[in-house]
């Protein structure tokens, strides 16, 4: 059952109102219309809340005012800025991109959707984002958040875990763009669907009380918000055990050191450094080389990951100067009060920023 007079021709012209009445207007990447910063704000945003990414992108921007300096930078660099925001590979292909726009496209980030999509880290929905904003382009943005609202809106049953479904969501979420849009009615509308998905037409109990186009929402006429979207696929997090070794030496006249090791290329954590990883608090044991008594077991952590529920087992020996260790990993000892210097997985600099003496 549909509401009984909806022209859905109506949700544009009451989104982009909403949006300049009731929207948000003072977030750092708004009012600005530089791709640069436009499209480092939507790689940080992707899968990381806005008060989370708020501090790490004024801090970016100072260590990386533009593209080219973001080129220039080693990738240490690079995933240093990054470290704790999690989700990795954005920030490998965030610098691969940036060499691309310089190499290939003389530092001038494309202008057309179809042209930032072939860019590195920049998928569908992200690309019609920075053009939307960037340059007024007419094209919608379909992120999850945006996949809901619309699916409320139109009570669409189709899977969206699957691609057919998606694809049709996609042209659904073109057929309702405004008819003729100057530009700012495009990042006022882009906004809006942002606005509306994060702050509206929550996941568990919508706020259908202040939504502007409620009377348009099939979803919300049926009494059927819960049922949408439809998704029969989700995904299944692996539980792990990692047990975290903290090697920590004592510095005369200095700060104390931990061992880091670079994590493989490849998997958890690729590229960032970290204590060393071991599968049982035995085998963090033996490769410390001490017996029980010299190790300190540390509050166990959880940390969620897409595929992965990983449960971190901290165990802490304090080494003697000059002692054995390190013995045959590759690695390096590091000043504790060094290390907003290296990339580190949140976890990890959060395990060693609060150690006990
Ligand atoms: N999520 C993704 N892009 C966003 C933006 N530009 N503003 C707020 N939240 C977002």
């Amino acid at each position: 059952m549909s509401p009984p007079v909806r022209d859905l021709r109506r949700f544009a012209p009451a989104l982009i109102r909403w949006q300049r009445e009731s929207g948000r207007h003072g977030l750092p990447w708004q009012g600005t219309r530089d791709p640069y910063r436009v499209w480092l704000s939507e790689i940080m945003l992707q899968q990381t809340q806005v008060a989370a990414v708020i501090g790490y992108y004024d801090r970016f921007l100072l260590r990386f005012p533009d593209v080219r300096s973001l080129a220039a930078a080693t990738s240490d660099e690079v995933m240093a800025q990054w470290s704790g925001l999690g989700y990795y590979s954005r920030a490998r292909n965030l610098h691969r991109c940036a060499q691309q726009v310089v190499e290939i496209h003389c530092g001038v980030f494309p202008v057309q959707a179809a042209e930032l999509e072939q860019l590195p880290g920049i998928g569908a929905s992200t690309a019609a984002a920075i053009a939307a904003f960037c340059h007024g382009e007419r094209i919608s943005i379909a992120d999850g958040n945006v996949r809901r609202v619309l699916s409320r809106l139109l009570a669409f049953g189709g899977d969206l875990s699957a691609a057919g479904p998606q694809r049709e969501m996609w042209d659904l979420a073109q057929s309702l763009l405004p008819a003729s849009p100057v530009p700012q009615d495009m990042v006022a509308y882009t906004q809006g669907l942002m606005d509306l998905g994060s702050g509206v037409c929550s996941r568990t109990r919508p706020s259908c009380e202040k939504c502007p186009v409620a009377d348009l929402c099939a979803a919300k006429h049926q009494g059927t918000t819960d049922r949408y979207p439809v998704k029969t696929r989700k995904v299944a997090r692996r539980h792990e055990s990692w047990w975290l070794l903290v090697l920590r030496r004592s510095v005369a006249g200095g700060s104390a050191q931990v061992w880091l090791e670079r994590r493989p290329a490849k998997g958890i954590w690729a590229g960032l450094f970290c204590v060393p990883v071991l599968a049982d608090e035995a085998a963090a044991l033996a490769v410390a080389g001490v017996d029980p008594a010299a190790a300190q077991a540390l509050p166990a952590v959880s940390h969620a990951l897409t595929h992965r529920e990983l449960r971190l087992h901290p165990v802490l020996v304090d080494v003697a100067p000059g002692g054995p260790w390190p013995v045959s990993t590759e690695g390096q000892w590091v000043a504790l009060d060094n290390l907003a210097a290296c990339g580190l997985p949140a976890p990890v600099r959060a395990l060693l920023e609060r150690l006990p003496a």
